[in-house]
């Protein structure tokens, strides 16, 4: 608290909110490089969650370095016994512990509470994306996501992802063109937050995080200042963003 007073920290929270339009801004002290920031970004993400589940709720999750933070935080208290971790997109293109799918495991464990994944190849044919979706394990994924309380994201430089997610160079080609600066739930989006580019895959959908009760984004580093300056042109305005104290900086 004394470093929030004499860093201006809870001020610079409420201008980024401002800024962006959004519910709440939490800004971690440090660099989400930094080990001692990400094991307070884990505490804090983890109380903000815990303080925001109502008795069953259902919760997204996508994978990522920065939702992955919070895992060693988790504890079965209040009503987290009760939630649904549910895995926002089936995508195996990451390192694969920091995919959605393993998250959503660890989460339902850490807390007692279920979980539901989704194994989907990232890039689907249009022909396998249409049968896909027509199984009825994929239907009732989808019917979750429709239904979902809490969204919990990463959000990423459209470079970084799309070389995590081995795209092709036709592809990164592509992106470049259409001017994508960063990407969040496996959409691609431009300097003016608006999507120009959606993996085909099966994952939750626009429509479905901004109807969502609560959106939680986490997000830090200097790497990212342009591309959470992108999504926040467009965000939904239930979101609540934990950052960095790098980023806001470089946001302000
Ligand atoms: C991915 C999410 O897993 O992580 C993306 O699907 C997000 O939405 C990305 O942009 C960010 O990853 P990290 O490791 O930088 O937190």
């Amino acid at each position: 608290p004394l470093y929030y007073e004499l860093s201006g920290l809870s001020q610079k929270e409420q201008q980024l909110a401002e800024k962006f339009g959004i519910k709440k801004v939490i800004i971690i002290p440090g660099s989400f490089r930094n080990e001692a920031s990400r094991i307070l970004l884990g505490k804090e993400a983890s109380k903000l969650l815990t303080s925001l589940v109502e008795e069953g709720s259902k919760i997204a999750v996508t994978g990522g370095s920065s939702v992955a933070a919070i895992t060693p935080y988790l504890q079965p208290v209040d009503s987290l016994p009760t939630v649904k971790f549910i895995a926002a997109r089936g995508g195996l293109g990451e390192e694969m512990s920091l995919q959605a799918n393993i998250l959503v495991s660890q989460f339902a464990q850490a807390c007692q509470a279920s979980y539901k994944t989704l194994f989907m190849p990232e890039f689907l044919s249009e022909q396998a994306y249409v049968a896909m979706k027509a199984e009825p394990s994929v239907q009732e994924i989808i019917r979750l996501y429709e239904q979902v309380d809490i969204v919990l994201h990463g959000i990423g430089t459209a470079e970084e992802m799309a070389k995590k997610r081995g795209s092709s160079d036709a592809d990164k080609a592509l992106l470049k063109e259409k001017g994508a600066v960063g990407e969040a739930f496996g959409y691609y989006f431009d300097a003016d937050g608006q999507i120009v580019h959606q993996i085909r895959t099966i994952c939750i959908q626009p429509e479905h995080v901004k109807q969502s009760r609560y959106v939680l984004a986490i997000a830090g580093g200097e790497e990212k200042v342009k591309a959470i300056g992108a999504y926040f042109k467009n965000a939904a305005k239930q979101t609540i963003f934990i950052t960095d104290e790098e980023a806001a900086n470089g946001m302000l």
